[in-house]
């Protein structure tokens, strides 16, 4: 079984999907999480990020291996490196919908993205799930929020890693990314038709996992 979760930074997808991939016992797969690797790959190597013949080939000539910790976390080996905590660093999020959106660079990793999800029962987390990469997922989310929730929670997530950072650096990313990733050309963060839309505005994070545990069963 396959169930994609898409929605736009913040709205509370990857704690939601962790849950319920736990709850169920299937494979959870951040396909953030390896869009952030090939970004800190690519800063590492201080390749100019907008070389895009470079970032493709960087990109093939790279491993990825995901997999998951005990509590359900995303455990991501670049290049047999342990990097799952240097990808939420603020640069990788500034820069990660640069490299998110070329086209070369997605093809790859749908492949992977395929691979993995086809011999495992699966919930994928990310932007082009229900659309692009599992179009026939048994199961499809679309977790929403209002733009402020949105910013709010990011911002109580990330001041507990840095407590110099502002709400309004932090409203000025979401506002970016979510920019960048809904109007990319290639697989850009859209609701699929059949998938159900949650706006978790005034929801409880075990409320969102109760509702999609509901539904999936
Ligand atoms: O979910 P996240 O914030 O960790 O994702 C980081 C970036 O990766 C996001 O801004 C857009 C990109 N992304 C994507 O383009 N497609 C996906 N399936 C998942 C993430």
């Amino acid at each position: 079984m396959i169930i994609a979760i898409d929605g736009p930074a913040g709205a509370g997808k990857s704690t939601v999907a962790r849950c319920v991939a736990k709850e169920l016992g299937f494979v959870y797969l951040d396909t953030g999480a390896m869009y952030r690797a090939l970004t800190l790959k690519a800063l590492d190597k201080n390749i100019n990020l907008r070389d895009v013949e470079s970032l493709v080939q960087m990109c093939k000539n790279t491993k990825l291996d995901i997999s998951n910790n005990q509590d359900g976390s995303i455990k991501i080996l670049l290049d047999g490196e342990d990097v799952s905590r240097r990808i939420r660093l603020p640069q990788v999020t500034q820069y990660v919908s640069d490299i998110a959106k070329i086209r070369g660079v997605r093809k790859e990793m749908l492949k992977l993205q395929r691979s993995i999800g086809l011999v495992n029962n699966s919930l994928v987390d990310g932007r082009d799930i229900g659309t692009v990469v599992f179009p026939n997922a048994d199961r499809k989310f679309y977790i929403d929020a209002e733009f402020n929730q949105r910013v709010k929670r990011r911002f109580k997530e990330l001041q507990e890693a840095d407590s110099q950072i502002t709400l309004k650096e932090v409203e000025f990313d979401l506002k970016n990314r979510d920019h960048i990733d809904s109007t990319r050309s290639c697989a850009p963060l859209r609701k699929a038709d059949d998938a159900l839309c949650i706006d978790t505005t005034n929801m409880t994070i075990a409320e969102v996992v109760k509702k999609i545990l509901d539904e999936v069963r």
